[in-house]
């Protein structure tokens, strides 16, 4: 893989079950961190170049059908069988932002070899197999995690349960540009006004062998 692109993965997780959602849903009602996610996946440091998301498909349909493909992003959607027509994509969408692949490993390659030139980033946004697939990458790099505190009934969870065993967490003085560029402050915690849910952004990287 071109050593420029690196390959991340975003989620946010229920700190108490590791739960990423619910009826095809987010378990929560967090805007700050619908807003974070938003910032870090259309925004690069390099402004001549995008990031690309890969995203599985129910995920991409609990997408809002004028929120998807997510703008300006590489949408790369990975199926064993989902088709332009059965993506149910809207008639003014830019088509040339979104590709179908049949696995991560494909839709990786097709980063590495085809946008290149344009990519900046890779971010994997979910569900459950895309990020576990993505952790045990050779590629992968950072896992951008926001922590919701709290009880939420969840029914889908991000795996294996020690997935945090392969990463160290980044610490504050380490992402003083990432800080900047995402308008965000990492490792303390946070409260939404609303609904009084605790939440912390983290980063954790790899661990490599
Ligand atoms: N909290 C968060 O940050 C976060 C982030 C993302 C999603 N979510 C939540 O997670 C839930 C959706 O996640 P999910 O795990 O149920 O579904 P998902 O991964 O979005 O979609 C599953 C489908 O994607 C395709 N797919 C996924 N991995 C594949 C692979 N490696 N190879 C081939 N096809 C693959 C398959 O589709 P085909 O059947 O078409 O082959 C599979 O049935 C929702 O509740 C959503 O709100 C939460």
């Amino acid at each position: 893989m071109s050593s420029e692109i690196k390959f991340h993965a975003i989620a946010a997780m229920s700190d108490e079950s590791r739960g990423i959602g619910f009826n095809n849903s987010l378990p929560w009602s967090v805007p700050e961190d619908a807003e974070y996610f938003l910032r870090v996946v259309k925004t690069t440091f390099d402004k001549s170049k995008i990031n690309a998301v890969i995203v599985g498909t129910r995920t991409w349909e609990s997408i809002p059908k004028e929120d998807r493909p997510i703008s300006p992003c590489l949408n790369i959607i990975v199926s064993s069988r989902a088709s332009f027509e059965s993506l149910e994509i809207s008639p003014n969408a830019d088509l040339t932002k979104i590709q179908i692949c049949r696995s991560l490993d494909e839709a990786v390659k097709l980063v590495k070899e085809k946008y290149s030139d344009s990519v900046e980033a890779i971010y994997a946004i979910g569900g459950t197999q895309i990020y576990k697939d993505s952790i045990f990458s050779e590629y992968f790099d950072r896992f951008y995690l926001t922590r919701i505190f709290g009880h939420f009934k969840c029914d889908t969870f991000l795996q294996p349960e020690n997935f945090l065993s392969y990463f160290k967490k980044i610490d504050s003085e380490q992402l003083e540009k990432e800080e900047k560029l995402f308008q965000v402050k990492y490792n303390s915690i946070q409260i939404e006004p609303k609904s009084g849910n605790h939440y912390v952004f983290e980063v954790y990287e790899k661990i490599k062998n």
